[in-house]
């Protein structure tokens, strides 16, 4: 064997992944032939030195392990072989994975994200209650349940002898329906420990069958991009968050102790996980959706559409006569409207993320957002529906809503590019009309006495005008990436 960077080594022998390694070199945990080695890029032979990672000898080179995630179809099992010969998620992936493992249960009938690895320690670490890393689950269940059925599935109810219990739960579509029996609702779960079946017999004790069950994450992965039946494999750097969060869900020092010794590793505990915010603010037609929109997608973050809600408000004020100058009794229609983590907007359980778009909506967003007793209830609203972090697109977020998110940016482009692309998204629409609309729309946004549109003083500026979508997500990309690894280290 030839001599290789020792962040590879310890990587290759199973320890950490290539970035964890460089830290613990960085930390002075790493020695080769008894000398500390704490600068990067050293290289070393394990059949000549001896190479040791908190002064454990790094003597098997394992090969390195391995992360998949997989959108798991209704009908498939997790698990790897089943006596009775049924479809597992093994079938949908390579031959070549046979050897992993499926982390957790996800069973027969739910859909959704489930994670394979050969990676014992993080597996274990993933699924034991004791690590209280969140999985976030949709969950379609007959009737329309109160509140105090929420709360009791929170507080915890006895099922077969066992107690159980929903971390968090809320509703966030309601589907009325004349006959009792159609009655349906869309409830957000989360979830951090997980018994068999947990959420289902939970909701079934309480009088809500649970119909359809998908799992959309697992800590910070999410199954963003994956059709049913996808799998991808995870990059080191998703992997790294992964343990990270899960160190910080445990409320674990942020990495284990050094040996006796040798320097202390920076801080002793992390401060507990403040939930990462990517702001987005911006003019009307700067390019905020699609960009905010493909972030999140890269990163699998969630992703909300402030601009939505303040729509689907003026949408429910049109479709009721209301007056959308009359603010206060605009304020009790923000109750009505959802956004969920997937960038569509709900208002009393409808998915009205298209309705919104039509221009006449778009003229009234603009008058209902300048009321103060509508907005304040809205900025609630938003910091809940965040609260777990995310790409969060707006006019305020960066300097209202959000003022600590760890990245804000601020979109713009000249007028003329705004107002074409605006044309083109709405059916090519005469270019001149468009914008003297957005002409007017900006003058309102800005002009207004609360929250009015302008750039937060710590936002970076990104004139959109001559960039390309991918080059302006590439440069958001890497704001993001840095101050992941600020928030890191
Ligand atoms: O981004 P958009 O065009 O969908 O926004 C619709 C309207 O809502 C627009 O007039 C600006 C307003 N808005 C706001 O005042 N505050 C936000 N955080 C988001 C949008």
């Amino acid at each position: 064997m030839t001599a290789e960077r020792l962040q590879k080594l310890i990587a290759a022998a199973g320890i950490a992944s290539r970035r964890s390694a460089e830290r613990m070199i960085a930390e002075g945990r790493v020695t080769v032939d008894g000398e500390v080695v704490n600068v990067p890029g050293v290289r070393a032979d394990p059949a000549l030195h001896d190479i040791r990672v908190d002064g454990a000898r790094l003597r098997k080179l394992g090969k390195p392990r391995r992360y998949v995630i997989l959108n798991k179809p209704i009908g498939h099992l997790t698990t790897r072989s089943d006596p009775g010969r049924r479809s597992t998620v093994m079938d949908l992936l390579p031959h070549s994975f046979r050897s992993l493992v499926p982390v957790g249960r996800l069973d027969g009938n739910s859909s959704g994200l489930v994670l394979l690895t050969d990676d014992g320690e993080l597996a274990q670490r993933v699924t034991h209650p004791r690590y209280r890393l969140p999985k976030t689950y949709y969950a379609t269940v007959r009737g329309l349940p109160e509140e105090d059925v929420l709360e009791r599935a929170q507080r915890g109810v006895r099922v077969d002898g066992e107690g159980l219990r929903l971390d968090q739960v809320e509703v966030i579509a309601r589907f009325p329906h004349r006959a009792e029996s159609k009655r349906r609702a869309r409830l957000r779960v989360t979830l951090r420990g997980g018994r068999n079946r947990e959420i289902r017999r939970v909701l079934s004790v309480l009088g809500h069958p649970v119909l359809e069950l998908h799992r959309t994450r697992i800590g910070c992965l999410a199954d963003t991009g994956l059709t049913p039946g996808g799998w991808r494999k995870l990059r080191g750097e998703e992997v790294d968050e992964l343990r990270e969060l899960i160190r910080r869900c445990a409320g674990e020092p942020a990495a284990p102790a050094p040996p006796a010794g040798s320097k202390p590793a920076a801080p002793a505990v992390q401060p507990p996980a403040a939930a990462f915010v990517v702001a987005i603010d911006g003019p009307a037609g700067s390019g905020k959706t699609s960009v905010a929109r493909a972030v999140a997608e890269r990163f699998g973050f969630a992703y909300f559409n402030t601009g939505a809600s303040v729509r689907a408000v003026a949408l429910a004020a049109m479709r009721q006569d209301l007056d959308l100058d009359e603010g206060p009794s605009l304020r009790t229609l923000a109750f009505r409207v959802i956004l969920d983590p997937e960038g569509r907007v709900f208002l009393d359980g409808e998915d009205v993320s298209e309705a919104v778009r039509a221009p006449e909506v778009s003229a009234g967003a603009s008058r209902v957002a300048v009321h103060p007793e509508l907005r304040e209830v809205l900025v609630e609203r938003w910091r809940q529906f965040a609260a777990g972090g995310g790409v969060v697109e707006g006019r305020d977020i960066g300097t209202v809503v959000f003022p600590d998110a760890p990245v804000k940016v601020f979109l713009d482009a000249r007028p003329e590019v705004r107002a074409q692309r605006r044309s083109s998204d709405e059916g090519d629409r005469d270019v001149g009309a468009v914008q003297s609309e957005l002409r007017h729309r900006d003058h309102t946004d800005s002009g207004r006495a609360v929250a009015p549109l302008r750039r937060a003083q710590d936002a970076h500026h990104l004139d959109t005008s001559d960039l390309t979508l991918e080059e302006t997500v590439a440069r958001v990309a890497e704001l993001v990436e840095t101050a992941r690894s600020r928030s890191r280290n």
